[in-house]
């Protein structure tokens, strides 16, 4: 008698401290569980696939190029020359493209005048650090998940920023694409001096899903032949049929 009562108290203990430490999950609305302990128990199939989603988070390559391809506009972040703020990190928003909407090279290109803040920045010092995530995309906000949930992931692209050299075929393929996907561009004030830069990639950090970043070889990263055709099919549907 005094044994079972004794043994039923431990258990209730037992419980109440495995409940206490028992991770919360906390279902939102399109029942998933919110909380990092969950990791492991999270289905990898999204409730509501479209077409022109991104790919399994388990396709890094592959979703890191669906970010970098989907995204049209990127935060930049330099070593400042500003005379109040002399290096200190500096982000600004560029428009970007990865290579023309039916051709992606994974590369990131800016058109870019030498009166901007980020480009003599980079006349200083070419190191440079690039964000681009799903949150630009409608994709988070359709699936509910806030702008620093792990599943609206995001690529942080880190290197040196380059001048595209005028007249090559590169040079010609860049400013194309950019004009394609910024329409304005071909309106910029003529006098300042525009020209096309891209980042030369050293590092390649990707946060697409639970347990902390992904870092993407560069080199499989360029490599891959990315044949996604969502932001042709997009395009077509705001503007009109797309020539190419
Ligand atoms: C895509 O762009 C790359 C890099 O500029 C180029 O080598 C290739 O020929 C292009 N392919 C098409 C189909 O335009
Ligand atoms: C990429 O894939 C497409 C479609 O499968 C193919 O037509 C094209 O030749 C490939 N490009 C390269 C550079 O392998």
């Amino acid at each position: 008698m005094k044994v079972t009562t004794i043994c039923i108290a431990l258990c209730l203990m037992v419980l109440h401290i495995e409940g206490k430490w028992r991770p919360e999950y906390n279902e939102d609305k399109i029942g998933n569980r919110r909380y990092r302990d969950a990791a492991n128990e999270i289905s990898t199939r999204r409730p509501h696939y479209r077409v022109g989603d991104p790919p399994d988070h388990n396709k890094v390559i592959p979703m890191a190029r669906y970010v970098m391809h989907n995204t049209d506009w990127a935060s930049i972040a330099t070593i400042s020359i500003l005379p109040a703020i002399q290096g200190f990190p500096f982000s600004n928003i560029k428009s970007i493209v990865d290579g023309s909407l039916a051709n992606s090279t994974g590369v990131p290109y800016f058109y870019m005048s030498p009166l901007d803040f980020t480009s003599q920045d980079l006349s200083r010092n070419n190191r440079a650090s690039v964000l681009v995530s799903l949150e630009q995309t409608d994709y988070c906000i359709k699936e509910k998940i806030d702008a620093e949930d792990p599943r609206c992931t995001r690529l942080m692209l880190t290197g040196k920023m380059k001048k595209v050299r005028e007249g090559t075929p590169e040079y010609t393929f860049a400013k194309a694409a950019l004009f394609e996907r910024h329409p304005a561009m071909a309106d910029f004030p003529t006098d300042h001096n525009w020209f096309v830069a891209k980042l030369k990639i050293a590092q390649i950090a990707m946060i697409d899903w639970f347990g902390g970043a992904k870092y993407i070889p560069v080199k499989d990263y360029l490599a891959y032949n990315y044949t996604g055709t969502e932001m042709i099919q997009r395009y077509n549907e705001l503007y009109g049929k797309h020539e190419s």
